[in-house]
Formats: structure tokens, C-alpha cells, sequence
């Protein structure tokens, strides 16, 4: 049996995407009723980071916790990884004493890499070019919110980075349109707009993305290891905030998201952040819920 990985969202169907979602919100609820019967007892996580997190890691860790399992946090600083052990290694060691794994990375080949080694299933938690687990939660929040996003019209502003490249996949799977604004030079990998262009588009403006838009969608300019071209990222993307002129252009009831972590007045406005009624706790909370619906759909697929 070839095990099961999730490296980015073509891994599952489009049906199997959309039944973790119901079943992320099932667990969901089932969380808010006193918890689950521990059906992860025994089952361990083992999660590289290569890169800082947050969210990830506490949604990562809690969810395990909550199902009855355990994680165990490996950053490259401390393990061999981090002293050039090479990853094909890693992954043969790692995958025999642990139930499934995650990584957050920089190149996406690592994690390719990594996977191709690995007996256990492992989990994009975030690659330079990918961020899986986040469109997860993202679109989680638009169906509880606003029901199915099939059909709608979501836009990306800003830069054409891992999020911007997760959504064109999520556009392909959930079936929405997709309209991108990036400055120039910002673009996402022209390939994959190719593969998609009967629903994504690159736009000319913010404002042209935003027009009719159901849903828009920023994050960071500068993405971790680009920390020094922030200075002139803040110049190239002026005018690609998010705010609430931006959001005027948008249908009505239109959401906005980001993945977070923020740069208030950069990306998006301090006031868009702290609106009363914003779902991006929400969509930050969902981490958690979406993630336990992928670990127990992977551990079974693989058991
Ligand atoms: N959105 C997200 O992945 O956050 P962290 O970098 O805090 O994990
Ligand atoms: N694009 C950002 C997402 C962080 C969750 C980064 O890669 O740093």
C-alpha cells in the first residue's frame, strides 16, 4: 500500500477535501461539548521545523493532545537536521518510531524529499512555496460562515507567495474563482496559473480583483527568509493594503482573512484587524479543528 502524505491540496480529491471539512466541523463541535474519546491513544506526531511558528505548532500540538496522542517538537536547531544529517536519513529514523509527520521548510523539494523516505504520512506545514494546512482552516471558516465557497469569487492581494499559490490549488479543488492582484515582479509561479487560467486569473489592480469579490485574502509582504527585502517589498507593494476602501469594492457580505501573523498597516489596516465581527480568529482557531480532520483521515487511510 503507498502511503498517503499531504503535500499540498491536489493530494486529496476534491470529495475527500470537502468531507474533512465536514468533519472538521464536526470535531469541532464535538470539542465544545466535552472533548473526544481519545481514538490517537499511543499515536505520536513528530514535528520538523525548520522555521518559527506559532499557530501551527500549538494547533499541531493541542489537536494531538485533545484526540488522546502526543507530539514531539523537533526543530532544526537542536536535532541532527540542523547539523546536515541528510533528509532521506531523517525521514527513514524519524518515520519508524513515529505515527505520522509534519514539517514546516523552506524548499518544497525538502519536503518532496522527505516524503519519498518516509513510511509514515507527512504533512506540509508550510514550504516556500506551498501552505496546505492554512487553506484548510481558510475555507473551513468561509462554509461556516457563508456555506460552500463553490462557485464564489475570492481575491488574492498581495504578494504571489506560498498562501497565494495554496489558493490557486484550492480554487482547482473547492472549484471558486479566483482573481489575483501582485505588484510586478510578485507573481505566482506562471505555471500554475497556466494549469488553472479556466479559474484564476491575474488582475491589474487591487481594486479590479476586490470588484463583485465574495472573499478576499491577504498576508504578509515579506514571508519567512525574506526578512531582508522587507524594507523594499514596503515600497514595491504600497497601495496593495487591505483596508476598508479596498473592501468597499467587494460584494456586500464579503469576508476578509489572513493566515497571520500580521503587520498592521502594511498589508492590511489596523482597523481591518480589529474589527468587531472579523473572522480571522476564527479562521486562526480553525487550524486546530481542520488539522485533527486531516491526522485522523491520514491515520486511517494508512492503517
Ligand atoms: N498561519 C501560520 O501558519 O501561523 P504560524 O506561522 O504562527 O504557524
Ligand atoms: N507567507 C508567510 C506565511 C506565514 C504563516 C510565510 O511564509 O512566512
Amino acid at each position: 500500500m503507498t502511503t498517503r502524505h499531504f503535500l499540498t491540496l491536489l493530494d486529496l480529491s476534491p470529495s475527500e477535501l470537502n468531507g474533512l471539512m465536514a468533519r472538521a466541523i464536526e470535531l469541532k463541535t464535538e470539542l465544545r461539548n466535552g472533548g473526544h474519546n481519545d481514538p490517537f491513544k499511543n499515536k505520536v506526531l513528530g514535528m520538523v521545523f525548520e522555521k518559527s511558528s506559532t499557530r501551527t505548532r500549538v494547533s499541531f500540538e493541542a489537536g494531538m493532545t485533545q484526540l488522546g496522542g502526543s507530539a514531539l517538537f523537533l526543530s532544526s536547531r537542536d536535532t541532527q537536521l540542523g547539523r546536515g544529517e541528510p533528509i532521506e536519513d531523517s525521514a527513514r529514523v524519524l518515520s519508524s518510531m513515529v505515527d505520522i509527520v509534519m514539517i514546516r521548510t523552506f524548499g518544497h523539494d525538502i519536503i518532496e524529499r522527505f516524503a519519498q523516505y518516509s513510511s509514515v504520512p507527512v504533512i506540509n506545514a508550510l514550504t516556500d512555496d506551498y501552505h496546505p494546512c492554512q487553506l484548510l482552516a481558510d475555507i473551513q471558516t468561509y462554509i461556516e460562515q457563508r456555506g460552500s465557497i463553490q462557485g464564489k469569487t475570492v481575491s488574492w492581494i498581495g504578494d504571489g507567495n506560498n498562501m497565494c499559490q495554496s489558493y490557486i490549488n484550492a480554487a482547482k479543488q473547492f472549484d471558486f474563482e479566483l482573481r489575483i492582484a501582485c505588484p510586478k515582479g510578485f507573481e505566482p509561479k506562471n505555471e500554475l496559473i497556466t494549469a488553472n487560467k479556466n479559474r484564476v486569473t491575474l488582475v491589474g489592480s487591487p481594486q479590479e480583483a476586490a470588484k463583485g469579490a465574495d472573499l478576499l485574502v491577504t498576508d504578509v509582504w515579506a514571508s519567512m527568509g525574506q526578512e531582508e527585502e522587507q524594507a523594499d517589498r514596503i515600497k514595491q507593494f504600497a497601495g496593495y493594503q487591505l483596508n476598508h476602501e479596498l473592501l468597499s469594492h467587494a460584494a456586500s457580505d464579503a469576508l476578509y482573512m489572513h493566515c497571520l501573523p500580521a503587520h498592521r498597516g502594511e498589508e492590511i489596516s489596523a482597523e481591518l484587524m480589529d474589527a468587531e465581527g472579523t473572522v480571522i480568529w476564527q479562521e486562526a482557531e480553525n487550524r486546530l479543528h481542520a488539522q485533527k480532520a486531516l491526522i485522523e483521515f491520514l491515520l486511517s487511510q494508512n492503517s
